[in-house]
């Protein structure tokens, strides 16, 4: 049998590396438009940074994994493709910041109508409106040229950070689709190491919602848990106690209740918005707001946050110096895609404080993109004195102590486990005081840092 995967990203990368790996005799060939990220692929620095990852590849690339963008070769040899390619929220046009962008998609059916023969079984892994898939089948079944296919969806819960380990042992693996033949194919596959009774199936509209709906639940959560943190820090109460106080409750369960400076990674907002977007079309406007309310509680999150510091340093940040720690979405990944960090530090710019910033996984390169990208209007263009802000008041730190080093404050964006083992008195001796420390993860140990003379100011906490 032999598999192809378009898109060698965040999740086409680690999937079928997965797949490759659990199933020696599968010839699994992923790729991609983008060179560089298959020649890095290809090389000993993946692109993708995940626990584990780099043994998994190493196993299996060589022997029956290849990176390559031959997207025309996979397609003819495969038995069963894997579209995973992005599917951003539209920035123009009809739906523009709402609706999925799905050209990527759709070009991607193209070219696999284009250069099929034979029957194939083509799986939807990126994230999807409900009825794309039948869009899809629609465009593969008029190729002409012969070829017949069948449409899954079979949807990705995997999370960064945590990759390896979730597509080892997913809670579960979900396929929709009309075809029952197709099915247990794709079924037989994951059946090589995960339990039979983990792999549900569904019709493909109910698939593709779920997908949906599940992020939608879990940025629900967060946002339920950070909207608390507001009230506990404007009554005294503590909202790492709260949410073990309800977390007990079997019903509500303990996880995903972790309050933070704010929720980010490419699925979240993107999905709800899509969500939303999706309701709205169908003359559902009170489940449209409903959901809506989710993005909402997590923008007024982010920038309550940045407001904090502000409003503690005396009102005015102008000209300070405040160390960021971490970057990335959440830690144990380089992917900083919406990160919360990027908005707080976007509005601590445009009152023109000087950040140190460090990360353990995210280059210069990428922080500086992402810094213009949250300046830039809907094309792309940066105004001349933001980007001026930019290139005078963004240094990047090659460590905590560096970046902290004749600060005014620390704002930790990330929960990085290296944060948490520092040498307090040490950073504190190289700090202007009154030295602040804005923990927007609560992940820092406050005794310590209230001992040596900082203030303190966590998430949920007054
Ligand atoms: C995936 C899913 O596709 C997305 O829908 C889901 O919500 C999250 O996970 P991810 O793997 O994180 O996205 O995206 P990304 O890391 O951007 O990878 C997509 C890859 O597809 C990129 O490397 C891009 O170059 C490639 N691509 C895109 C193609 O090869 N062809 C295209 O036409 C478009
Ligand atoms: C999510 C889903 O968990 C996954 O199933 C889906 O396939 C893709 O989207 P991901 O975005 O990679 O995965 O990471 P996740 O662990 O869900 O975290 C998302 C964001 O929520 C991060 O910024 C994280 O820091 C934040 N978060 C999560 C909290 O602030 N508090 C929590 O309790 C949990």
């Amino acid at each position: 049998m032999k598999i192809c995967c378009i898109g060698a990203g965040y999740v086409g990368g680690p999937t079928m590396a997965m797949i490759a790996k659990q199933c020696p005799d599968i010839h699994v060939h992923v790729v991609d438009l983008n060179a560089k990220r298959i020649a890095a692929w290809n090389s000993d620095v993946l692109p993708v940074y995940e626990p584990g990852l780099d043994e998994v590849v190493r196993e299996a690339r060589g022997r029956n994994l290849k990176f390559s963008t031959c997207v025309d070769e996979a397609i003819a040899e495969a038995d069963i493709i894997f579209i995973s390619v992005n599917t951003p929220t539209k920035t123009f046009g009809m739906g523009a910041g709402r609706a999925a962008n799905l050209e990527f998609i759709e070009k991607c059916a193209r070219q696999i109508a284009r250069v099929s023969h034979g029957h194939k079984i083509i799986v939807e892994k990126s994230t999807l409106p409900v009825r794309t898939a039948e869009a899809v089948g629609r465009i593969l079944n008029s190729s002409g040229n012969g070829a017949t296919f069948d449409v899954l969806s079979n949807p990705e819960f995997l999370a960064e950070g945590t990759a390896v380990e979730d597509l080892l042992k997913p809670d579960r693996v979900l396929i929709g689709g009309a075809s029952a033949e197709a099915i247990e194919t794709l079924a037989s596959i994951y059946a090589r190491w995960i339990p039979r009774e983990k792999i549900l199936t569904t019709n493909l509209w109910s698939s593709e919602l779920s997908k949906l709906t599940a992020n939608a639940f879990l940025a629900q959560r967060v946002s339920s848990i950070n909207a608390i943190s507001a009230l506990c820090e404007a009554t005294g109460a503590d909202v790492d106690e709260v949410a073990r106080a309800i977390g007990t409750d079997s019903r509500i369960g303990p996880k995903f209740l972790k309050a933070s400076v704010g929720y980010g990674g490419s699925c979240f907002q993107k999905d709800i918005l899509n969500l939303v977007y999706l309701c709205e079309h169908f003359g559902l406007r009170e489940v449209a707001a409903y959901w809506e309310q989710v993005v909402s509680m997590n923008d007024f999150q982010k920038r309550r946050f940045g407001e904090r510091i502000v409003k503690t340093l005396f009102n005015t940040v102008s000209d300070k110096h405040i160390a960021i720690w971490g970057w990335a979405f959440k830690k144990d990944t380089n992917d900083s895609r919406e990160s919360a960090a990027i908005h707080v530090c976007r509005d601590l710019l445009r009152e023109h404080a000087r950040l140190f910033i460090y990360d353990p996984r995210v280059g210069e390169a990428q922080i500086r993109e992402d810094l213009v990208q949250a300046f830039a209007d809907p094309s792309g263009h940066i105004h001349p004195a933001n980007q001026k802000l930019i290139d005078e008041n963004v240094f990047i730190a090659s460590d905590c102590y560096a970046a902290a080093d004749q600060a005014h404050a620390i704002a930790v964006m990330t929960e990085w486990d290296e944060f948490k083992t520092l040498d307090v008195a040490k950073i504190y001796s190289k700090m202007h005081r009154p030295a602040f420390v804005f923990d927007g993860r609560n992940i820092l140990d406050r005794k310590r840092y209230a001992q040596v003379g900082f203030e303190i100011h966590a998430i949920g906490r007054s």
